[in-house]
């Protein structure tokens, strides 16, 4: 057999349904590191989520339907009250692995609707159905991440150079990702785009993830410490910026990585359009603002002691380390989606965007 060695070859979540498991690969260890993980039990899917060995808000969604599929497919019993009390159970375990990417709640409220609705049928029949549903969970993540980037694609040029913050690339989602999305197809169109990666602290995913995926697939990129996007932008190196997101709240103010709402105010400095490339699945209407989107708080070792075998600070001092923060909707040129791209003002753009979905 040949052996798989581009980054872009794996699947950054599967199903294996003979072994009953959820297969990622572990990003922690990424790019070193190629390290397949097979996870069985609710604690290692879990953790999973919660130590980022699967990451970004789609594949998050992805992982967390194919977990609560492996988990249900165990409950051992007939009676549907006993399975569906069980199941909920390791569904609200799942949901409590990572506060922030609605993808999460989302995934797995679609998971349970499926018990739900399918009372009268036999436990066996609804386990199949769940399967059916978290493949199809997948499915849509691919074909979603592709249409978002055709209309992506219509904002920028060839030769253009663009900025993006944290990973939101194939190692995000199942395919394409969502703000790589236009970059990749640009790369198969020949518009040979310049793109710059945010290294994106605490936790590197733009060094370790996005700059390695988009060097595996052959596109031109840069890596650039967080703080000097304000000098590439203002030597006119960046035409536009596409950033992923975790929640968009209904007004369009948007959660994404650390770092992205620093990136949109130097980007209005330089007038460079910002854009967030978010599957509808990412936009929570049941949200209002930005200020009712919950920021998860992380371990002050990730800012202290993560990338060196000494101590980078010292010993007890203080640490606030949001893993997210909030873009004002109005530094946000657009925001693209599956259905086409949302302008601003957000609450009515948005209607028209959730209607397509609904007559779809
Ligand atoms: O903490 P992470 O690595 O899960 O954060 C990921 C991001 O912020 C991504 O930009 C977001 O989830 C969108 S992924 C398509």
């Amino acid at each position: 057999m040949e052996q798989k060695k581009n980054i872009m070859d794996y699947d950054t979540v599967s199903l294996d349904d003979e072994s009953s498991a959820v297969v990622i690969i572990d990003q922690t260890k990424l790019p070193g590191t190629t390290e397949i993980i097979a996870l069985k039990t609710a604690q290692e899917i879990w953790d999973a989520i919660y130590l980022l060995q699967v990451r970004g808000a789609p594949a998050i969604g992805v992982a967390a339907a194919y977990g609560i599929y492996v988990l249900a497919k165990g409950i051992d019993t007939d009676n549907y009250d006993e399975f569906y009390a069980e199941f909920k159970k390791q569904k609200e375990y799942l949901d409590s692995s990572r506060p922030t990417a609605v993808n999460l709640s989302w995934a797995l409220n679609r998971m349970e609707q499926v018990v739900l609705n399918n009372a009268d049928k036999s436990v066996s029949e609804i386990k199949q159905l769940l399967k059916e549903e978290s493949i199809e969970i997948q499915d849509e993540d691919i074909r979603v991440c592709k249409a978002i980037g055709e209309y992506g694609l219509t904002l920028v040029k060839p030769g253009d150079g663009i900025l993006t913050h944290c990973n939101a690339g194939k190692l995000a989602t199942s395919k394409y990702g969502t703000a790589t999305a236009p970059i990749y197809l640009g790369q198969e169109r020949g518009y040979n785009f310049r793109v710059f990666a945010d290294e994106t602290r605490p936790l590197l995913q733009g060094a370790r993830l996005t700059a390695f995926e988009l060097q595996s697939s052959g596109v031109d990129v840069t890596l650039i410490c967080d703080n000097m996007s304000a000098t590439v932008m203002k030597n006119g190196w960046v035409d536009a910026i596409f950033v992923g997101c975790d929640r968009v709240a209904a007004n369009g103010d948007t959660a994404n990585k650390i770092g992205t709402s620093v990136v949109a105010a130097v980007a209005k400095q330089y007038n460079v359009p910002m854009y967030i490339a978010a599957p509808t699945s990412t936009i929570d209407m049941n949200t209002p603002t930005g200020d009712q989107i919950k920021i998860e708080q992380r371990k002050p070792e990730e800012v202290t002691e993560m990338w060196y075998k000494e101590r980078m600070a010292p010993e007890g001092v203080k640490v606030f380390n949001p893993a997210f923060d909030v873009t004002d909707h109005e530094l946000i040129a657009g925001i693209v989606t599956e259905f086409g791209i949302a302008r601003p003002p957000y609450t009515e753009s948005f209607k028209e965007i959730f209607a397509k979905k609904e007559a779809a």
